[in-house]
């Protein structure tokens, strides 16, 4: 379902992605795990059509999304990925209600009865009507990983996320993406640098200096 065909990728010199290869099913829980700077971000974004490789294919639900042109990277995002990171991206003076509802806005979809279903299932429904900056990193993570569903996405790509948490609230995320994988059937890439975290996975694929190591 995703699939990767020597891809590479350079920023000027510095070759970040070399000749990868990779694949993974519909409804896998995949880790890719490797040091800072091994290309693991880089890998994330060109999945999720953020960014384009400079050679090599990247077949997503049968298309080969390298070959899209800017409005159709834009279109694909917006149908088909959800991302979640580090650092979690909220607005902090907007409230948890209106965090969730932003996607639902700029697609303008009408769906707002998920809001509450998926606030709900997240355990964060009494903070529905507090600002994101009032929450810890752990319920920031939980409305982060809301806004990321609510458009229900295929896959869900996970930047770090919880590399800003104390390992009491990353495990509680952690066991979110499973059960959101297991429930939702949402395929889920989680990258991290933190072999404890990868573990979470059903696989784990391992990175280095932008290639894919035993
Ligand atoms: N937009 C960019 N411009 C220039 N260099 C970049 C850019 N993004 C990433 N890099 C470089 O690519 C390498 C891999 O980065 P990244 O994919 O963020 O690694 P990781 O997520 O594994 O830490 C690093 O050397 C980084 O400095
Ligand atoms: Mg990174």
């Amino acid at each position: 379902m995703i699939k990767l065909e020597n891809v590479s990728k350079k920023y000027g010199k510095n070759v970040v992605l070399d000749d990868l290869s990779l694949n993974f099913s519909s409804g896998e829980f995949l880790s890719i795990m490797g040091p800072s700077g091994s290309g693991k971000s880089t890998l994330l974004n060109i999945i999720g059509a953020m960014d384009k490789p400079d050679l090599g294919k990247v077949i997503v639900n049968n298309e080969e999304i390298n070959r899209f042109n800017e409005e159709e990277l834009t279109l694909f995002r917006k149908k088909h990925i959800g991302f979640v990171f580090q650092f979690f991206n909220l607005f902090n003076n907007l409230t948890v209600y209106e965090n969730v509802q932003i996607p639902l806005l700029i697609s303008g979809l009408k769906e707002q009865n998920r809001i509450d279903e998926i606030l709900t299932s997240l355990h964060i429904s009494d903070k529905k009507f507090s600002y994101a900056s009032q929450l810890s990193g752990g319920e920031q993570q939980r409305v982060a990983i809301a806004r990321a569903l609510i458009k229900n996405p295929d896959i869900i790509l996970a930047d770090e996320p919880t590399g800003s948490l104390d390992s009491e609230a990353g495990k509680n995320i952690l066991s979110i993406l499973k059960d959101i994988n297991k429930t939702r059937k949402v395929t889920i890439l989680l990258v991290t640098h933190d072999i404890n975290v990868a573990s979470s996975a059903e696989r784990i694929i391992k990175i280095k200096d932008g290639r894919i190591t035993d």
